[in-house]
């Protein structure tokens, strides 16, 4: 095999590879014009339910209203605060604005996940709830944070965005929290042809309120019990989740081959490899190493053709958008270090092997 260039991921090639089942799948919805909701929906959420092993999963469309949502079904507003960590995609954080809360931001541990020990000392009258962030599809430490949570009387919210079919001591993650909010965006272990995502739960007094804020406050038509949103999930969007659904095993591990070809080929003194958690099950959405001088280190990959990505460059506390919070520069110092020195190297189930080796091969012989 000839390589001359590795993209950071191939949607393309996981699209032909199961082209049949997709296709008829969309055709269903086309046919029978169920394009909002509907039973492909249905169908889709209660496979999900069965797969992340919890009683209920709503459907809605997208990870950031997933959030949003599960926040609101637990009455959280203005004057709440939620701790969140700052190492995350900022929607996590998003979601805590849009309710009028406040986002406090924890720093990361040493498997880069929301750190509880600072948590705890993040802790006020007004902290309502915490968003534990299973990043890069590693579950953060569960034990320690529900602890501090049922020790203070907060709401845990897991944030599964990148951890679908993830286990935390032989549990899937998504059944620890009050609710957990999924992403299916195009690039995520599980992800739709467009914007989708879903909350799941175990208790049904939250998912009521779910499928009436999901559907502008209304379970009748035209009867509008609460102010709500348009956030329902597609047919369409479902009916591909659903076929994809069947293939997520095997691609999950897919990713964590990958992830242990990395941890035992990658051998360079300057590049650090993600520490991985005995207690976990990871299904690597992402595999994120650092390296001291990240300029350079791209630069070298680039011209080897392989292409990374940065997950994140910026940490949330330090976004112009929460300027207002002022945060300093120095104040989370494990985010702020993985920020400027993070690295995500490609790692999607159609990865050759010989990619692989190739991968490795291009950072082991690289030159500071
Ligand atoms: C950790 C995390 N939370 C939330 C989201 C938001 O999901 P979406 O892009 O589907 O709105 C994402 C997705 O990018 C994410 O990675």
């Amino acid at each position: 095999m000839v390589i001359s260039k590795i993209p950071f991921l191939n949607l393309k090639q996981q699209y032909l590879n199961i082209k049949d089942d997709i296709d008829h799948a969309m055709q269903q919805v086309i046919n029978e014009a169920a394009f909002a909701g509907g039973k492909f929906v249905a169908s889709f959420e209660d496979a999900f339910a069965a797969y992340q092993n919890t009683n209920y999963c709503a459907g809605v469309n997208s990870g950031t209203s997933s959030l949003h949502l599960s926040l609101l079904a637990l009455g959280i507003g203005a004057g709440d605060e939620v701790i969140i960590p700052a190492n995350s995609f900022i929607a996590t954080a998003w979601a805590v604005s849009y309710t009028g809360a406040t986002p406090v931001f924890a720093d990361c541990d040493a498997y880069y996940n929301i750190d509880p020990t600072h948590v705890k000392t993040l802790i006020t009258k007004k902290t309502k709830a915490v968003i534990g962030v299973h990043l890069y599809g590693q579950p953060f430490n569960v034990e320690d944070l529900l602890q501090t949570t049922e020790q203070h009387g907060l709401y845990l919210v897991e944030d599964a965005a990148q951890a679908h079919g993830a286990y935390w001591k032989g549990e899937p993650i998504g059944s620890f929290g009050a609710l957990s909010c999924f992403s299916f965006y195009p690039s995520k272990n599980l992800g739709a042809f467009g914007e989708s995502g879903a909350i799941c739960c175990n208790d049904k007094k939250y998912y009521d309120a779910i499928l009436k804020l999901r559907n502008h406050g209304s379970l009748e038509k035209y009867q509008h019990e609460r102010i709500g949103y348009n956030m329902r999930m597609d047919g369409l969007q479902a009916a591909i989740l659903e076929i994809k659904l069947h293939h997520l095993e095997k691609w999950n591990y897919s990713r964590r081959y990958i992830a242990r070809r990395y941890q035992e080929g990658i051998q360079h003194s300057v590049v650090q490899k993600p520490k991985i958690r005995e207690q976990a099950t990871s299904v690597f959405h992402l595999y994120v190493i650092t390296v001291p001088d990240r300029d350079h280190f791209v630069k070298h990959l680039e011209t080897c053709g392989i292409s990374c990505g940065m997950h994140y460059p910026i940490p949330c506390h330090l976004q112009e958008a929460y300027r207002h919070l002022n945060y300093k520069k120095g104040s989370l110092p494990n985010t702020e270090f993985l920020a400027a020195h993070c690295v995500s190297l490609p790692i999607f189930p159609e990865l050759h092997e010989e990619e692989i080796d190739y991968i490795i091969e291009a950072i082991n012989q690289y030159k500071r």
